[in-house]
């Protein structure tokens, strides 16, 4: 019987600390509709000052957060963003910006570092002497850390770069930093440069920074009265929501500090899977706290049946496409947890599931019989056939 659990899925599946619930319990709080939550208050005041702008806003989530972000800044019908192809906002929010904004998306390719290239944003703004066809260019989104690329960053100087794109041509430059504190650690810049030449940006409080909910969005004053608005139109303004807002305050406190360890252990995972015959990692990728691998054709094994495989050795993973498979590390993974899941890896990898005593048993049994032993039921099919259970 597997007992223990590392959960890798991703960096959202940590539980509050002690301290967090805490502080949930004692948090000061009103009624933030009507603008009295005093812990909101406190939040929002000292994620403005962080992110270097005037002032911050509370949503429940970094998707309405980019929703509310892209609205405000393209209030006027027909507006058109340019964005990454594989920018969270286009592939991973149900094209709320088109389906509810009436927002049209303009991708433009993301580089294998989350970057797109200047020219080709350039080439994708639209010439407004056509505006009788075309829509109209009022807006560019970055990611940063750039989470369909693995976490990497994209530095000061190339977000300046396109910041001045967009002022060239009159656009506002949005920045979803859901983990931008992960990209200020990875590159010892402190988030207000980063997001220097952003109108606005979001940060998600819930991702590696721990607490249990919330986003916050940062701009301008006026800029975020207008989303305020929105954040009431969208359902997301909440009434005592100091609750959850104090629990963000202890993660603010308690585990900036921890994000170094969590890229440090994304690098030895990232390393003991390259070791691993049959599998890789693109090692230069793993800037942050986002781990990809690849499972080689000659391995002989799916994605799907190596995280079901996994599962049951209490180590929860992520597919993420064709022979492809996610983990995220956090500050709830510790370095044995990162150890037992090399070691869980190593042993599905040679068709070996919790309770087999020897990978020679494997080798004995016919082909189809280990067939069944690498799907969903595993578990199950090793019990029923009487093979020996070993505690792992
Ligand atoms: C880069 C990025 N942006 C935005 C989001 C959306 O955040 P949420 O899950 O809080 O809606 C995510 C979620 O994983 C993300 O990775």
């Amino acid at each position: 019987m597997v007992t223990r659990r590392v959960d890798l899925r991703s960096d959202t599946v940590t539980k509050p600390t002690e301290k967090m619930r805490a502080a949930m319990a004692n948090a000061e709080v009103d009624d933030d509709v009507l603008g009295y939550d005093p812990t909101a208050a406190r939040l929002e005041s000292e994620m403005a000052r962080i992110m270097g702008k005037e002032a911050a806003l509370f949503v429940p989530s970094g998707t309405m957060a980019n929703l509310i972000c892209v609205l405000t800044h393209c209030q006027i019908r027909g507006s058109e963003v340019i964005l990454g192809d594989y920018s969270h906002i286009h592939i991973y929010e149900n094209g709320g910006i088109s389906t509810i904004g009436g927002v049209h998306p303009r991708t433009v390719k993301n580089n294998e570092d989350g970057t797109m290239d200047i020219n080709l944003i350039e080439e994708a703004i639209r010439d407004p002497s056509f505006e009788i066809c075309y829509p109209t260019t009022r807006l560019i989104c970055l990611e940063n850390s750039h989470a369909h690329s693995g976490g990497r960053c994209l530095s000061a100087e190339y977000t300046d770069q396109v910041g001045e794109l967009a002022k060239k041509y009159g656009l506002k430059l949005h920045i979803d930093g859901a983990r931008i504190f992960n990209a200020s650690v990875a590159l010892g810049v402190p988030v207000h440069r980063l997001v220097q030449a952003a109108d606005s940006v979001t940060a998600c409080l819930s991702k590696g920074l721990g607490a249990p909910a919330g986003t916050v969005i940062a701009g301008s004053k006026p800029f975020i009265a207008k989303a305020k608005i929105l954040r009431k139109t969208l359902g997301g303004a909440m009434r005592q929501v100091g609750v959850i807002c104090a629990a963000a305050l202890v993660a603010l406190e308690e585990n900036v500090g921890k994000l170094e360890s969590d890229h440090k252990k994304a690098k030895i995972l990232a390393e003991g899977i390259n070791n691993i015959k049959g599998l890789k990692v693109d090692l230069a990728s793993v800037e942050t706290n986002i781990v990809y691998f690849d499972i080689l054709e000659d391995l002989g094994i799916t994605e799907e049946k190596l995280f079901k495989n996994l599962e049951a050795y209490g180590v929860l993973v992520m597919p993420e496409g064709p022979r492809k498979i996610r983990l995220v590390l956090h500050h709830q993974i510790s370095e044995s947890d990162v150890q037992y899941t090399l070691s869980c890896i190593q042993k599905v990898v040679s068709g070996r599931l919790p309770g087999e005593p020897l990978r020679s048993t494997l080798s004995t049994l016919a082909t189809s019989d280990r067939r069944d032993r690498l799907c969903g039921s595993a578990a199950v099919d090793i019990t029923r056939r009487g093979v020996a259970q070993v505690k792992l």
